[in-house]
C-alpha cells in the first residue's frame, strides 16, 4: 500500500531566485488555444458559492467563476446572461463557466447556456470516472466540437484522468472528497489525499489542464497544488461568505454570517431535488467577510509569493523548480502561527 500524502503534509523548499519584484511573475496559465486565466483560481459550481456576481467577479479577476446547476435551464441561463451584462457593459474582460450534469437535461442546458454566452461548460458529478460521463461527454463533444471547452470530473487517479482525456475532455477536475463540506470519504470510504491525487494525474504524459479542486485552505496550498502539477485550482470555502456568494447574511448574535453547503448534503438535495436519498457532505454557515475582490487579491498575492520563493517566474518554472519534503507533526505545529496556541 502506498503513503498517500495532502497538503499539510508537506512543504516547498525554498529555491535561489533571481527575481527582484513580484512583477516579473506570470501566474497566468492557458485553459485552451483560446481561453487563458490570468488568476488560475476556479469558483466551484456550489449553489453557495458561484451564481452571477461571483462568476463576474472572477471575470474581471482574471479567474473563472462556474456558475451552478442547481436550478432550471432558464434560471442557469439567465445567470450567464446577467454576469455578461454586468462586464460588458463596464468592457472588462468576460469569460463565464457553468456546469451541468451527466443525465436528463445536459444537452438542452449546455445548448441554452452556451446560446446566453458561457464559454466554458463543467460537466459536473461526484464520481467521474463513470459510463455516464463517457457518454454525456461523447454526446456533448459529437454536437459541440471544440467551440465549446468542456472541464469533466471529478478523479482522483491517473487511470481516470486518462480516460476523461480520451473521451474528450478539455481540462479535468482532480480531488474527490478532499473538499472542507464533503464527507464521502467518512460516508464511503473512498478518496485519494490530494497532493498524490494531483501528483499522479500530472505524470501521465498529456496534456490536458489539471483543475486541483477541493481541500484548498489558503493560498500556500493552493501554491502546493500548482507546484505538484496542477494547472488551475478550484475553491469553495475560501471563497465561502464573501458578498458575491449567492444567499443572504444572516445575523446571529451581532456577527454577520452566510451560507456555505455541499451540494450532495441533505440541505441542498431536498431543496433542488424535493428530498435526499443519502448525504455526502454537510451544510454549515461561514463568518461574513465582505466583498471577494479583497479576498481574490489575499489568495493572488500568497500564489505570487509562492511563486517567487520557488525561484518561477511562471508555471513552468514552478513545476521544474520545486521540491517537495514531507513535514511532521511537529513541522505542522511550527509551520502554523503557534503563538496563537498559547
Ligand atoms: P473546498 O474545500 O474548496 O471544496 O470547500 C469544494 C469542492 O468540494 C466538492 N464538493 C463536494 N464533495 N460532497 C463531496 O464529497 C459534497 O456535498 C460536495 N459539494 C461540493 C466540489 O468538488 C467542490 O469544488
Amino acid at each position: 500500500m502506498i503513503t498517500a500524502l495532502t497538503y499539510d503534509d508537506v512543504l516547498l523548499v525554498p529555491k535561489y531566485s533571481e527575481i527582484s519584484s513580484r512583477k516579473e511573475i506570470d501566474i497566468g496559465n492557458d485553459l485552451d488555444d483560446c481561453i487563458r486565466l490570468e488568476l488560475p483560481v476556479i469558483a466551484s459550481p456550489m449553489d453557495t458559492i458561484c451564481g452571477p456576481e461571483m462568476a463576474a467577479a472572477l471575470s474581471r479577476s482574471g479567474g473563472l467563476g462556474v456558475i451552478h446547476r442547481y436550478n432550471s435551464i432558464r434560471e442557469q441561463a439567465n445567470m450567464v446572461s446577467y454576469a455578461r451584462d454586468i462586464l460588458q457593459q463596464k468592457q472588462e474582460r468576460c469569460i463565464i463557466g457553468a456546469a451541468v450534469g451527466v443525465t436528463g437535461d445536459y444537452m438542452l442546458r449546455t445548448t441554452a447556456l452556451v446560446t446566453h454566452g458561457a464559454e466554458v461548460i463543467c460537466i459536473d458529478v461526484a464520481h467521474g470516472d463513470h459510463l455516464m460521463m463517457k457518454e454525456a461527454l461523447t454526446d456533448l463533444k459529437h454536437e459541440f466540437g471544440n467551440s465549446v471547452h468542456f472541464m469533466a470530473g471529478n478523479v482522483a487517479t491517473a487511470d481516470a484522468y486518462k480516460r476523461l482525456c480520451d473521451w474528450g475532455a478539455d481540462s479535468v477536475r482532480v480531488g474527490i472528497g478532499g473538499g472542507s463540506i464533503c464527507s464521502t470519504r467518512i460516508q464511503t470510504g473512498h478518496g485519494v489525499p490530494n497532493i498524490e491525487a494531483i501528483r499522479e494525474c500530472a505524470l501521465v504524459e498529456y496534456d490536458i489542464p489539471i483543475v486541483a479542486d477541493g481541500g484548498i485552505k489558503t493560498s500556500g496550498d493552493a501554491v502546493k497544488a500548482l507546484a505538484v502539477g496542477a494547472d488551475f485550482v478550484m475553491v469553495g470555502s475560501l471563497l465561502a461568505g464573501t458578498t458575491e456568494t449567492p444567499g443572504d447574511i444572516v445575523g446571529i448574535d451581532g456577527v454577520k454570517y452566510k451560507a456555505y453547503r455541499g451540494m450532495a448534503s441533505a440541505e441542498a438535495q431536498t431543496e433542488w431535488r424535493g428530498d435526499y436519498s443519502f448525504a455526502e457532505g454537510i451544510s454549515t454557515r461561514v463568518p461574513y467577510v465582505g466583498d471577494v475582490d479583497a479576498v481574490l487579491a489575499t489568495i493572488k498575492g500568497g500564489i505570487l509569493s509562492g511563486f517567487s520563493y520557488s525561484g518561477a517566474r511562471n508555471i513552468q518554472e514552478l513545476w521544474l523548480k520545486s521540491e517537495f519534503i514531507r513535514q511532521t507533526g511537529a513541522g505542522q505545529l511550527e509551520s502554523s502561527t503557534h503563538i496563537l496556541n498559547k
